[in-house]
């Protein structure tokens, strides 16, 4: 009952999560794009007074007629109704990607955080952690970006990309790759929502407030808001990978994930900034091509590096028995890695996203199937149900796992012997 009430929250919280996030990002890409491209005011009398000069102007056709948009300075005498503000949108991303945080990872007591091949801490302590990482990231940030290093970027740029690039390592000692991946994504994400709100949408009151109250125009509350704008703005492609990850096991499972996913954030940061340069940077194209091509080869090479010449960090007694197991037979290890790189683990493994029956036991065990017949979980049955899972259907269960034909035999060998290893 409870994972059944939870996939369906998770489905709710998964669409608004998407939809909302479309309306935030599509928003500060439009503004950041207006933003790029206004154009410097023909002349000083455009027709406005000294109260509330002309920054630029900009027109776009949209709909059947030209939106004739103009940046000015706001008139504390003219203060226009209505005034829109936009914040709902991010806050709103927040809130789902919360409830989607517990409904798929810290329901269950956590346990779909966790790598059992690496760790062996209880779900509660990947549940304080998770939660943990995602305040202390925000307050080492905030605290950074707060202090005097804000104005020597050269410097607290590359000193916050390493700190992200450092708890990813961190939390990849635990967790399993999807849910570290989605743990840099949460307080990436979580970043850009308190960057609304503690810093833009912040400023924005308190420079409302300050024209309300009679006092002139001060650039200082536009001016920090800025830049916690710009951070959003350079922090959308790469959050956006980073939520989509569990879409691409192949790269959070990766060996060398935490690497990959450094080369990952430089390249959609980097690719960013070349699109924003384009009406000024002739090279913007050539760059841009470049900087993928480098970083796709980079990460093929990561990928494709054999593992046996990666040293494997050393386990940790606390590993419990299972993960010994593990740890003796090379199969067995070689199978657990490929149960998470084709995505078993997605269907088989705790989480809302579980949609086929739990292996634990399963070899040897009496499986009942949609006929009602019993079969022995032998290893031609193991077998058949990763090549042909449509021929023999568990009670229970909708017909949903696809075929793994395609993979090698030594592959399924692998597969069986761990799924033979699961206690
Ligand atoms: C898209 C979800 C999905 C994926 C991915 C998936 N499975 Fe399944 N699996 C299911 C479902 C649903 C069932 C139960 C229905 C059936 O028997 O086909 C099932 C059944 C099984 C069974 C039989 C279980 C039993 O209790 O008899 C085995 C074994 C199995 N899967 C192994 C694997 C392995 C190994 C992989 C990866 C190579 C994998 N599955 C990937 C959804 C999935």
């Amino acid at each position: 009952m409870e994972s059944e009430i939870a996939g369906w929250v998770s489905v709710a919280a998964r669409f608004v999560h998407v939809l909302a996030a479309i309306m935030w990002i599509g928003n500060s890409l439009l503004f950041t794009w207006m933003e790029i491209n206004l154009l410097a005011p023909k002349s000083n009398g455009s027709g406005e007074g000294k109260e509330n000069p002309v920054l630029g102007y900009l027109d776009m056709l949209h709909g059947g007629g030209v939106f004739h948009l103009q940046k000015r300075i706001l008139d504390p005498k003219a203060i226009p109704v209505p005034l829109h503000w936009f914040m709902w949108q991010s806050y709103t991303t927040w809130i789902s990607g919360v409830v989607l945080l517990v409904s798929v990872f810290y329901i269950h007591g956590g346990t779909a955080l966790l790598d059992a091949t690496k760790t062996g801490i209880p779900g509660g302590a990947a549940i304080a952690m998770s939660v943990g990482g995602i305040l202390l990231g925000w307050l080492v940030y905030d605290s950074l970006w707060r202090s005097k290093l804000k104005n020597h970027p050269a410097v607290a740029i590359p000193v916050s990309l390493l700190l992200i690039v450092a708890a990813a390592w961190f939390f990849n000692q635990f967790f399993n790759g999807r849910a570290a991946y989605l743990q840099i994504g949460a307080m990436m994400g979580s970043f850009m929502s308190a960057n609304v709100f503690f810093h833009i949408i912040g400023n924005q009151k308190k420079y409302m407030a300050a024209l309300e109250a009679g006092l002139p125009h001060d650039p200082e509350y536009g001016k920090a808001a800025k830049t916690r704008s710009l951070h959003n703005h350079f922090m959308t492609y790469p959050v956006l990978f980073l939520m989509l990850s569990a879409h691409f096991p192949q790269v959070t499972s990766a060996a060398w994930n935490i690497p990959i996913l450094a080369v990952i954030l430089l390249t959609l940061m980097y690719g960013k900034f070349l699109l924003n340069s384009r009406n000024r940077n002739p090279n913007w194209l050539v760059s841009l091509f470049g900087s993928l091509i480098l970083a796709g080869i980079l990460i093929a090479v990561m990928i494709a590096w054999p593992e046996d010449r990666i040293a494997t960090p050393p386990r940790s007694a606390s590993g419990g028995k299972a993960v010994e197991e593990i740890v003796i037979d090379p199969n067995v290890q070689a199978g657990a890695k490929l149960f998470v790189s084709q995505t078993c683990a997605t269907c088989h493994q705790g989480g809302s996203s579980q949609l086929g029956p739990s292996l634990n036991g399963i070899y040897g065990s009496t499986v009942i199937l949609a006929d009602g017949s019993r079969v022995v979980a032998n290893e031609a049955y193991l077998r058949s149900s990763i090549l042909q899972p449509q021929s023999q259907i568990v009670q229970g269960y909708p017909a949903a796992m696809p075929s793994f034909a395609y993979l090698e035999p030594e592959q399924v060998d692998k597969l069986v012997a761990y799924l033979k290893s699961l206690k």
